[in-house]
């Protein structure tokens, strides 16, 4: 049996969690597409065909069987689509947990033959969010250890001279 995941999320921009993330489920699945939310209601820093390639560019060692793909709407739609049995989601800590929860339980409600898989981020990326990347990088600091190198350079050349790598 063909085990197929997606990855969803909003990846604005990818980070060393969701990239460790990703990586601990390309071991353990036999298709992994990961799947970036085009949100209409957000206003994001990278377009959705700047964040598919910079996550493309991240993941490109992890193998064939890993794929990258925007998708509208409903997360379980797009993991029907690709014919995925299992949504992948990162856990940092336990305050990430009560959200990712109802997010599960929703999408169970939506498709139960679709379950979600929870995977620990590693312990020195615990820290790390795309929000804060953004605000680190806005400000002139160091965020080489908490993106993928064409993340982090992309962050540099959209937030200007000051976001130092
Ligand atoms: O990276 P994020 O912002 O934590 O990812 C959240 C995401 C994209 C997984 C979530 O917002 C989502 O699944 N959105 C698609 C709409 C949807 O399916 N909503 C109902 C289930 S929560």
């Amino acid at each position: 049996m063909t085990r197929v995941a997606v990855f969803p999320g909003s990846f604005d921009p990818m980070t060393n969690a969701h990239l460790d993330v990703a990586r601990r489920a390309s071991g353990l699945f036999d298709r992994l597409v990961i799947g970036v939310l085009n949100n209409p209601k957000k206003a994001p820093l990278f377009s959705i065909d700047e964040r598919v390639e910079l996550i493309g560019r991240s993941v490109a060692d992890l193998g064939d069987h890993v794929s990258v793909d925007a998708f509208d709407g409903l997360t379980v739609n797009f993991a029907r689509s690709h014919g995925a049995g299992f949504i992948v989601r990162g856990l940092r800590a336990v305050s990430d947990f009560e959200a990712e929860l109802q997010m599960a339980l929703t999408n169970r409600k939506l498709a139960p033959e679709i379950d979600t898989t929870f995977l620990m981020t590693a312990l020195e990326y615990g820290y790390v969010s795309s929000s804060l990347t953004k605000e680190v990088a806005r400000f002139g600091g160091d965020i080489a250890p908490m993106v993928p190198g064409p993340v982090a350079a992309a962050l540099v050349e959209r937030l200007g001279q000051d976001a130092r790598v």
